[in-house]
This record gives structure tokens, C-alpha cells and sequence, in this order.
């Protein structure tokens, strides 16, 4: 059965808005005992029963990625269970759903980070640009290129900024130090850290706070020029300013890229997403333009979730 906790969402940041979005309606529904104990009865639809309702504005989209009927087994721990999904190209696509529910295993699967886990099992397959991903002909390494990740955890390299922005020109043995210089000078400016940092770009990355590293992080994705962002919460351990800044910078990231991005944070997934598609023990429960799932959704559960009424 689906959970009934009653607790309210946490939000480990509430920054001052980048852009005007849907206010998740939780804020009044959770200030009221008497509607929070209502929903705790919602009727709730068994996850494994209910299909995923997918709102029609999703598939008028043009896709960029596919998951078809994608399983994930962690061990004999069935993780993900026949995942279906589209994600608009050129958009901006938020996860959201309790901890556990398997948001990052399916996030890393698009760049297929899982087939360094022992033990794991998959079945189905995604698709980018309607070319296979599972495929065993597939160069692993090209797909991590095109589908660039961002983690949680800001993982800066042991050497400068300057050259943790241009590892990937320099791996792929780019020698003009002109074209290196303007791509690193582009990619710290889009993610918004240059002015923070041009006068030290050849002292270690390490000497920057947290918040400047998970940005120089974005900045080193974003100069290898993916054509799919994958963020993994990645304004969890930033302060609310620096979070507005990611958010500002993934929103206007849009358009250029596809992002997909997992978020904890309601305000987040509202404010800089596209869509919303809402997980729950390994299955996608409903899946539709960022305002709908927030303010209309079609399902009880997702009522329920955004407004902060179990999770
Ligand atoms: N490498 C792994 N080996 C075994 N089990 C794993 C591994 N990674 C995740 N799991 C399990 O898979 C399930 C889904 O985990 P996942 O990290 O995808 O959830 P999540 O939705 O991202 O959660 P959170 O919001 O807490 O980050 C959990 O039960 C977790 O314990
Ligand atoms: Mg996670």
C-alpha cells in the first residue's frame, strides 16, 4: 500500500524565485490539520494497478530520448519496474518522488552509470535520437558525451579550474589554447561562476567553496557540449543563492539542451522544469506539463505528493 505518512515535504532550500512558476498548492493545504487528515484517506490506487497517466501535451512533443519498458533489478531487489517514458528534446524535464523510489537509478540508466553496479539486471531498452542505448554495440563512452551527467555531490578534479572545465577538449586533444580559453571563459560565464573566479582559473579547483564547485562542475558538463544534461539534485548542498543561480542558468539552459533533473524540491521542479514526471516504487505515476502535475493533476497520489502530504 502506498504510504500514508502525513509528515510535510521538507524543502532544503525556498529561494527567492527565478522565475515566476506554479506555486505548489501544499503550502496552504499543510497549514490545515483538518485537510491534512483528510488526504491521509485519500483512495489510493495500488502502484503496479494504476498506468501511468501521461498528460497528451507530453507525447505532442518531439522526442529526443525513449524509455521503453525499462526494468532495473538491484540484485534480486526489483528497483525499476517497466519504466515508459518520453522526453521532450530541447526541454526541461523534472523527476520528483520519495526517497528510494528509484529517481536516480533511472536517471543514471540514460547514460547507463548502472553498468558499473555488481549484480544489476536490466531489461527493455531506451532510445536517444532513436538509436538503441542498451545495445552492445554501443560506444559507452560516446553516449556519456552526448548525455553529460551532473551529480549530487560536486566531484571537481585534483587540478585547476581552468583545466577541470577543459578536460574534455583536452582529452579529445584539442591544442589551441585560444579555443581553450574561449570555451572555458563561455562555459564558467553559462554557469554563471566567472565572475567569481576569472582571476584564479589556474589555482586549485578545491580552493572554492561548495557551491562554486558543484557550478564549475556544471561548468565542465555543459564545455564538453552534451546534448542531454543529467542533473542528479544538484542544488542540494548549495546555499539559496547559488541555488537561484543554477536554477536561472538551467532554465536558461532550455532550448539548447535537454535537461532532466532530479529534484527533492518542489519550488525547484516548479520552477525550472517543463514537465514533471512523479515516481513511486519504481514506477512513473503520472507524467505531464510542469503546471498540470502541480496544480491539476489527474491522480490523488500526485495531489497527495505535491502538496506534501506523504513523501
Ligand atoms: N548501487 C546500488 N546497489 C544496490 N541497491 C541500490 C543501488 N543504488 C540504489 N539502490 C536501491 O534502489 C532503490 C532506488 O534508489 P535510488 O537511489 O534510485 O532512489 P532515489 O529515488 O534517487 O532516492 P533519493 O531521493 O533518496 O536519492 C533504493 O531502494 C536503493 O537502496
Ligand atoms: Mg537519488
Amino acid at each position: 500500500m502506498m504510504q500514508r505518512a502525513q509528515t510535510t515535504l521538507t524543502h532544503p532550500s525556498d529561494p527567492p524565485a527565478a522565475r515566476p512558476g506554479p506555486k505548489p498548492a501544499g503550502a496552504s493545504v499543510n497549514s490545515n490539520p483538518a485537510e491534512n487528515r483528510a488526504a491521509a484517506s485519500l483512495p489510493v490506487v495500488l502502484p503496479g494497478v494504476a498506468p501511468t497517466d501521461v498528460h497528451p501535451e507530453v507525447d505532442a512533443e518531439t522526442h529526443i530520448l525513449t524509455v521503453d519498458n525499462f526494468k532495473l533489478a538491484y540484485g534480486k531487489r526489483q528497483t525499476l519496474h517497466g519504466i515508459n517514458m518520453k522526453i521532450a528534446g530541447g526541454k526541461v524535464t523534472a523527476l520528483i518522488g520519495p526517497s528510494g523510489c528509484g529517481k536516480s537509478t533511472l536517471l543514471r540508466s540514460m547514460n547507463r552509470l548502472n553498468d558499473l553496479v555488481d549484480g544489476v539486471k536490466i531489461e527493455g531498452d531506451m532510445r536517444f535520437k532513436g538509436q538503441s542505448i542498451y545495445d552492445r554495440n554501443v560506444d559507452v563512452i560516446d553516449l556519456r558525451k552526448k548525455l553529460g551527467m551532473v551529480f549530487q555531490k560536486s566531484n571537481p578534479f585534483p587540478m585547476s579550474i581552468f583545466e577541470n572545465v577543459v578536460y574534455a577538449l583536452r582529452i579529445a586533444g584539442e591544442r589551441s589554447n585560444a579555443r581553450l580559453d574561449e570555451v572555458c571563459a563561455k562555459s564558467l560565464k553559462s554557469a554563471a561562476l566567472w565572475e567569481e573566479v576569472k582571476d584564479r582559473l589556474h589555482s586549485s579547483a578545491f580552493g572554492l567553496s561548495g557551491g562554486q564547485q558543484q557550478r564549475l562542475c556544471i561548468a565542465r558538463a555543459i564545455a564538453a557540449e552534451p546534448e542531454v544534461l543529467l542533473m542528479d539534485e544538484p542544488c542540494s548542498a548549495l546555499d539559496p543563492i547559488a541555488t537561484q543561480k543554477v536554477e536561472e542558468l538551467i532554465y536558461e539552459l532550455r532550448g539548447k539542451y535537454t535537461v532532466v533533473i532530479v529534484t527533492h524540491n518542489m519550488h525547484q521542479a516548479a520552477r525550472c522544469s517543463d514537465y514533471t514526471a512523479f515516481m513511486y516504487m519504481g514506477r512513473i505515476i503520472e507524467y505531464g506539463p510542469t503546471e498540470a502535475i502541480f496544480v491539476r493533476p489527474h491522480l490523488k497520489e500526485t495531489e497527495a505528493y505535491v502538496t506534501g502530504r506523504f513523501g
